[in-house]
């Protein structure tokens, strides 16, 4: 995919998509940047006027899966619930911004075959880089002992093996990574042919 490299094509872009129902699943490690890039994304799609709507694990954890925990079984709930709202959303043709850690796999795997429509998004940053940020002073509890199952400390991250957009929030600006994000939502928007226009 090549980058865009100005404004002007940004913007060229952007008002290219149109609304189709698709989730963008972002993962990665705590602090790695998703819930910044989405919020970018999310202000530059409705800025198009586009039906969008963000679902953050951090928020979500308040309202649709309060009480659940960092287990493996609580995690995959925790995705499992997320995937079926942006499901639904999805198929009444809302744009789905989901920032969520989804450590597994597997999980991920699930809830893409469940939604159809879904582009994964790998916000990478290698684990020093995260605990350097440290944003919200997690990493230092779990290194303290005071917070256990803390993702990339003692418990797994499963990097996603094929995503179709990967941003490399330590070498590249947030501008750069939302640009590759829009990118590929325009191309997974794409409205198909119609039969008329075929030979
Ligand atoms: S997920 O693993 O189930 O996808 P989710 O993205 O919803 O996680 O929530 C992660 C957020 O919960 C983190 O950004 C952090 O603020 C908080 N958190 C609290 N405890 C943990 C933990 N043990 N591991 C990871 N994140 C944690």
């Amino acid at each position: 995919m090549n980058m865009l490299h100005n404004i002007e094509q940004l913007e060229r872009v952007e008002s290219q998509i149109t609304q189709k129902g698709l989730t963008v699943w972002f993962t990665g490690l705590s602090g790695a940047g998703k819930t910044t890039i989405c919020q970018a994304v999310y202000n530059k799609l409705i800025e198009q006027s586009l039906k969008v709507e963000h679902l953050d694990g951090d928020l979500v954890r308040q309202t649709l899966t309060k009480g659940l925990g960092f287990s493996r079984v609580d995690r995959e709930e925790n995705i499992r619930r997320i995937g079926f709202v942006a499901h639904l959303l999805t198929r009444n043709d809302v744009i789905v911004l989901v920032s969520a850690i989804s450590p597994y796999r597997s999980a991920r795997q699930e809830v893409r075959q469940q939604i159809g429509a879904f582009v994964e998004v790998f916000v990478n940053a290698p684990l020093s880089v995260c605990e350097q940020r440290d944003v919200k002073g997690l990493y230092q509890r779990a290194r303290n002992g005071e917070i256990q199952r803390f993702t990339g400390i003692d418990d797994p991250y499963e990097s996603p093996l094929n995503p179709e957009v990967t941003c490399s929030t330590a070498e590249e600006t947030i501008e750069q990574s939302v640009t590759k994000v829009i990118q590929a939502i325009t191309i997974a928007n794409f409205p198909a042919p119609s039969a008329d226009n075929l030979d």
